[in-house]
């Protein structure tokens, strides 16, 4: 033990992969936007009456609605009492029976198994099964504390142990969500960034796929590329062309898939489709569909938005039965995810059914949050590109909006002599006059010599309009400062 006034941990000693680790959409930017909060509560005047927070798709803090199915279940489930009242509906009180059964001492209180309650995983494999039209193994499905939890689990499988060249690599998109470049860094593997053709509405090139992996093979052993579809931030939806072509390339190349596809329900321009991973693997037949492949899904997306029960899953299929039981045992040490979470996934995978009481209900509410994040998703896609100095590809899916900013040099020397990235110098000022929050592209990372922004479009209409208003007027003051 050191004496008094030292310490173990100082940043010479910290582990040098937490101080590598960085996170934007939680980063320094949203960290001032708190402190702006306190300060309006402490009586400083602003030119803004609040700060909006578009930095981060929690779309429950931004005013959407919980469905009343979603809740009524884990209300029951959390206090069971609640089954005498005649106020619940008598589908939402058969659901948490059937969940409180599975659990032990008939309690949500009680650890799970590891990979989550049966019962859950086997709605979750009826599911997959019913939107792709090929089976699914419910041992194959691991329930997780969010999908990012499931992530990084998986992508520990994949770490070698080496050191040097011998380090994993990942592909990761460029702009990519930044869960991916964190864990690399955790973890002190490799990324191997392949940037996405923000000319061609963001589309995932094999051509780029291949460079990237070719200038990164002498540097790490690469082991598994990732694809986010529906992207964040790019709001792109692949097609099935398209995958089909990633999953020949994984196979090219001895890649392991992982598909993380939490935006699922968040498909927005017409003619756009979701298809799964999983579904164009089983479509191609052999050999692909042999290939090894992680999907993962969130509760925190879609139409729920429950971001804070932190439920997720992931469907790892074709691993050999030893590796799945090392899997299995790599995630028992965590002993179980929240089983509130587990319990709104199974709500999600398993909707009140037509002629049921809470059916009729459960549609309107998920209509009504899908139909106002499509309008939204047009109107900010077509106030971007109404702005002078700014482009903005079609928010085709997902919940977020990446323009382009074209910034006057006299703005990229400003940074530099504040030391910041011009994105982060222009996403600072706009917090600062305005109060909105949104994080510099730079924390996706994005192209050298390009700037961006990520907003969500998760405000409600009526704030949204006002918001992108004050940023109009902002981002042409801006202009004309350094022009
Ligand atoms: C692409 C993507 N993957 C994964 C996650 C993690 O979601 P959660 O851990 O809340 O399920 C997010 C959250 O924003 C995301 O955008």
């Amino acid at each position: 033990m050191g004496s008094e006034g030292e310490h173990v941990l100082t940043m010479d000693t910290l582990n040098p992969n937490v101080i590598e680790l960085q996170y934007a959409v939680r980063g320094p930017i949203v960290a001032r936007a708190t402190e702006i909060e306190n300060e309006i509560k402490t009586g400083t005047k602003k030119p803004f009456a609040k700060v909006v927070k578009a930095n981060i798709g929690d779309c429950h803090a931004t005013g959407q609605k919980p469905l009343t199915f979603i809740r009524q279940v884990i209300a029951l489930c959390t206090y069971p009492e609640l089954l005498k009242s005649s106020e619940f509906e008598e589908d939402a009180k058969e659901r948490s029976r059937k969940i409180m059964a599975a659990c032990k001492g008939q309690s949500i209180g009680s650890y799970t198994d590891s990979c989550g309650l049966m019962v859950i995983r086997e709605d979750v494999a009826e599911y997959i099964a019913q939107r792709d039209g090929y089976p699914s193994n419910p041992a194959d499905i691991v329930l997780s504390t969010g999908a990012s939890d499931g992530i990084k689990s998986v992508m520990t499988l994949l770490l070698t142990g080496g050191k040097g060249k011998d380090v994993a690599g990942f592909l990761i998109p460029i702009p990519q969500y930044p869960l991916y470049s964190a864990a690399i860094s955790e973890f002190g593997a490799y990324p191997i960034p392949y940037y996405l053709n923000e000319k061609t509405k963001w589309s995932l090139e094999v051509s780029e796929l291949e460079r990237a992996l070719a200038d990164a093979k002498p540097h790490c052993k690469p082991r598994a590329i990732v694809v986010i579809n529906p992207g964040n931030p790019t709001g792109a939806v692949l097609s099935k062309e398209n995958i089909k072509e990633i999953i020949k390339f994984a196979r090219r190349h001895g890649l392991f898939l992982m598909a993380d596809e939490v935006y699922q329900h968040n498909i927005w321009a017409e003619g756009a489709k979701f298809f799964s991973f999983k579904q164009v693997l089983q479509e191609m037949g052999a050999p692909y569909n042999k290939m090894e492949l992680a999907s993962f899904m969130s509760a925190s997306k879609g139409f729920m938005g429950e971001c804070g029960y932190r439920g997720g899953y992931a469907e790892v299929i074709n691993l050999q039965p030893e590796v799945r039981a090392e899997y299995y045992k790599s995630i028992s040490a965590k002993l179980c995810p929240p089983v509130s979470g587990q319990t709104v996934i199974d709500c999600i995978v398993k909707p009140p059914k037509s002629g049921e009481p809470s059916y009729q209900k459960f549609m309107a509410e998920k209509a009504e949050v899908l139909s106002k994040l499509k309008e939204k998703a047009k109107f900010v896609t077509e106030l971007f590109n109404s702005i002078e100095g700014i482009s903005c590809n079609e928010v085709m899916g997902a919940m977020y909006a990446f323009p382009r900013i074209y910034l006057p040099e006299k703005a990229i020397k400003a940074a530099e002599a504040a030391g910041q990235t011009p994105d982060s110098f222009y996403c600072f000022a706009l917090l600062e006059e305005t109060g909105i929050c949104t994080v510099p592209g730079s924390g996706f990372r994005e192209e050298p010599g390009t700037y961006h922004f990520r907003t969500t479009i998760l405000p409600q209409m009526d704030e949204l309009k006002t918001v992108l208003n004050n940023f109009k007027t902002f981002h042409l003051n801006f202009l004309e400062k350094y022009k």
